[in-house]
């Protein structure tokens, strides 16, 4: 396998040719905060706006799990606009999320409480103003429940359910905030086309998905 060296913070590493500098960066323990990247994911969606970083020669920072490595990259994950970049991303979904971490089954499980303080920001946060879903939590299912009003609309569960189990059960309705994973039809998952695998809840990184306890 062919690999390129390049700097992250600091730090020299060798990636594998064609890796994306998340990745890289993770493989070296160098954390950047991600939702919605997925290893197994040709293409990524970027849709959670997190993973922001700074490359020397590049005007403007740049999304992590679409940046390939390149020999002599010289990458910087703590730089101040990209930092300004993800805190804001953060602090918008924050913003439609109840936070309710003492109650929540995800509690020190959750990625928003590892990115939250990764980035200094506090899940409570008031920079925006705070509008709730306020959705009927489903819990149809024998074998786990689904929260969405604890949904970061990463689509990590629905590439999965699709992709990677062949079942495509579940996808995403509406635009803008209205936005939400649900079923075909909207219905309960009971009676949808899930086969209650509950294989999406271990790619959820927050407490929208969560196996009942047995
Ligand atoms: S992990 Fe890169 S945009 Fe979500």
């Amino acid at each position: 396998m062919k690999t390129v060296a390049l700097t992250i913070d600091g730090k020299k590493i060798e990636a594998p040719q064609g890796q994306k500098v998340l990745w890289a960066a993770l493989d070296n323990d160098i954390y950047i905060p991600n939702l919605c990247a997925l290893r197994e994911k040709s293409t990524q969606d970027a849709s959670c706006r997190l993973c922001w970083v700074e490359i020397k020669g590049k005007a403007q920072p740049v999304t992590a799990c679409t940046e390939t490595v390149e020999e002599g990259m010289v990458v910087n994950t703590r730089g101040a606009s990209a930092l300004r970049l993800a805190r804001t991303a953060l602090e918008l979904l924050l913003a439609s999320n109840e936070v309710d971490c003492a109650n929540c089954p995800a509690n020190g499980a959750c990625e928003l409480q590892k990115i939250a303080a990764h980035l200094g920001v506090k899940l409570k946060t008031k920079r925006f103003r705070k509008i709730l879903r306020d959705l009927e939590v489903d819990s149809s299912s024998p074998d786990f429940s689904y929260d969405p009003n604890k949904c970061v609309l990463c689509g990590r569960c629905i590439w999965f359910c699709r992709q990677r189990l062949g079942i495509g059960a579940l996808g995403f309705a509406h635009r803008g905030f209205k936005r939400r994973m649900t079923t075909f039809a909207d219905r309960p998952m009971a009676e949808s086309g899930c086969l209650d695998c509950a294989k999406c809840v271990a790619v959820c990184p927050t407490g929208a998905l969560t196996l009942k306890k047995s």
